[in-house]
């Protein structure tokens, strides 16, 4: 179980309303204590932060926004003392306009080797005034934006799958690779566990970059379906190649590292594909994520990876919750501002479902506390490059990015400490108070412990984590599955209580659940005798 530490948001150690490295060290106890095996981190290279980090202007360096290489070095020795591992975050699809390359490119010539590091190309129509193909960002509006040539005439396009400041990299250009080798060389050697791999089935694009019969498809959907931009066969060379380094590391020192992809595709088969054996260790499976609280799309999703992913013998990485979605206390049903209806019970049996379930898992932080989206905050806060680029509020995921809160009864909630501690980048709403980590410590009925006593069941029970699964049969509303040969989870995804699948106390459960009965919209476990 793998805990996502969105570094800016954690804990801030300096004072100036942003989390940092020192805080993530700080945060270690709580973490442990928590039961997580791994925490990944957020980007936190040097960057002007147009996307939050995910626009690297130096992959092999700290942003001093959160500390420096000494302070990494810290952290790292810290969580390995406390058996936690480190994933780093590698953005490799695209960089940072401010990356020095980029900036060689844009003073370069057309046709220069500078250039050809990225996507550049001619426009068409009179003047080149229209870009090279129709394709749309990620983050709405063309995927191409058009240079100023050194001369100070308006020359070529440049493609971008995300922001205009993000310019995606020419992985045809062997130079790249050799590039990320050296930069996955650099931070294996300085003691991390692996690496969180962002737009995984990105890199590489149609060779010649034709227009698509569909262009409004990634910009409509956020799912990777434009397939000329996504998903080239290609690609799976690389991961080829950075499985063969890490294992390169764990034959030196024995110790395993774990490779994480970012994947989205159109199906659980061609996921699959991410995580043969010699590519990923792990790829997000966010179908689950996705599913609507309803027990056939549920039971469609994981009988989908149990059968194409699990199936080839990988792993399913399961997830609930990330940076950039709605969370699941509000995904779920729940009024933003109240803490105990029907969101956040549905987001307790969600999590103890996937806890149950045959693979890896990761948390996202603040899921262990049940935090709602925060979804008022007013637009000149937002920072979110999607609602600068659609002016949309639909799909913004600043609501999920607001600063942790640890304790006491208003903002900062101990986020911030310095002397003179700046507001959190993003304001705290007042009912943040109720899910404090020292509320949720001291309340044996929290998000905290439920996830906690999940955790360390996880660890002691063999049948949970790795294996398989065998479906029961249930009532309508329900779903229930076993477990190696005793172990029953099931889930009433109905309001009314039902009958429970097994007899007996259960052995940890989401909600309230007298013995023989599974109360609505709460999930448990069984040992069966
Ligand atoms: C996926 C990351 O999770 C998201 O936060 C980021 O904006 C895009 N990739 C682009 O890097």
């Amino acid at each position: 179980m793998i805990y996502q530490v969105y570094v800016r948001s954690f804990l801030d150690s300096t004072g100036d309303g942003i989390g940092d490295l020192a805080g993530v060290r700080a945060g270690l106890p709580y973490l442990k204590k928590l039961g997580v095996d791994g925490i990944w981190l957020s980007p936190f290279y040097p960057s002007p932060q147009h996307d939050h980090g995910y626009d690297v202007a130096d992959y092999c360096d700290v942003d001093p926004l959160f500390g420096d290489l000494d302070e990494f070095d810290l952290l790292v020795g810290a969580a390995r003392r406390l058996g936690i591992k480190v994933l780093l975050d590698i953005v490799p699809n695209h960089c940072s306009s401010e990356h020095p390359w980029f900036r060689e490119a844009l003073a370069a010539p057309p046709g220069s080797p500078a250039r050809a590091r990225f996507h550049f190309a001619d426009g068409r129509g009179p003047d080149d005034a229209e870009p090279p193909n129709n394709w749309h960002s990620m983050f709405g509006g063309p995927a191409w934006s058009r240079v100023t040539e050194p001369d100070g005439r308006p020359g070529q396009w440049y493609l971008h799958m995300f922001a205009p400041e993000q310019p995606d990299w020419n992985w045809r250009n062997p130079e790249i690779a050799a590039e990320f080798e050296r930069i996955l060389r650099f931070w294996l050697g300085r003691g991390i566990d692996g690496f969180r791999i962002d737009v995984a089935a990105g890199l590489f694009k149609h060779p010649e970059l034709p227009d698509s019969d569909d262009p409004e498809a990634d910009a409509r959907t956020r799912d990777s379906v434009n397939p000329l931009a996504w998903n080239q066969p290609e690609v799976h060379d690389v991961w080829r190649r950075w499985r063969s380094i890490c294992e390169e590391y764990t034959e030196r020192d024995g110790c395993e590292r774990l490779l994480v992809g970012e994947v989205s595709v159109p199906t659980a088969r061609e996921h699959a594909q991410y995580v043969r054996p010699d590519e990923l260790h792990q790829a997000f499976f966010f179908d689950l994520l996705s599913a609507p609280w309803d027990p056939d799309a549920f039971q469609k999703v994981i009988s989908e990876a149990m059968q194409d992913i699990a199936g080839t013998g990988s792993t399913v990485t399961w997830v609930l919750n990330n940076h950039d979605q709605v969370r699941t206390v509000t995904r779920y049903g729940e009024p933003a501002t109240e803490g105990s209806g029907l969101g956040a019970a549905r987001a307790r049996a969600a999590a103890l479902l996937m806890l149950a379930l045959p693979g890896a898992a990761y948390i996202y932080q603040g899921e262990e506390l049940g935090l709602p989206e925060v979804v008022d905050l007013p637009d000149d806060v937002l920072t979110d490059p999607i609602f600068r680029r659609t002016g949309s509020r639909a799909r913004i995921r600043d609501g999920c990015r607001v600063p942790l809160p640890w304790s006491g009864q208003a903002s900062p909630f101990g986020f911030t400490s310095g002397e003179e501690s700046a507001k959190p980048w993003l304001p705290q709403p007042e009912y943040f108070a109720e899910y404090a980590t020292d509320r949720a410590l001291a309340d044996t009925r929290s998000f905290w412990h439920l996830y906690r006593d999940g955790l360390q069941l996880r660890a002691a029970l063999p049948q949970l984590g790795e294996g398989t699964l065998r479906w029961l049969d249930s009532p309508p509303g329900v779903l229930a599955f076993e477990r190696g040969d005793d172990l029953v989870c099931a889930v009433n995804f109905g309001t009314a209580p039902t009958p429970a699948p097994v007899s007996g106390t259960p052995l940890l459960a989401s909600g309230p659940c007298p013995p023989g009965v599974l109360s609505g919209s709460t999930a448990a476990w069984w040992i069966r005798s």
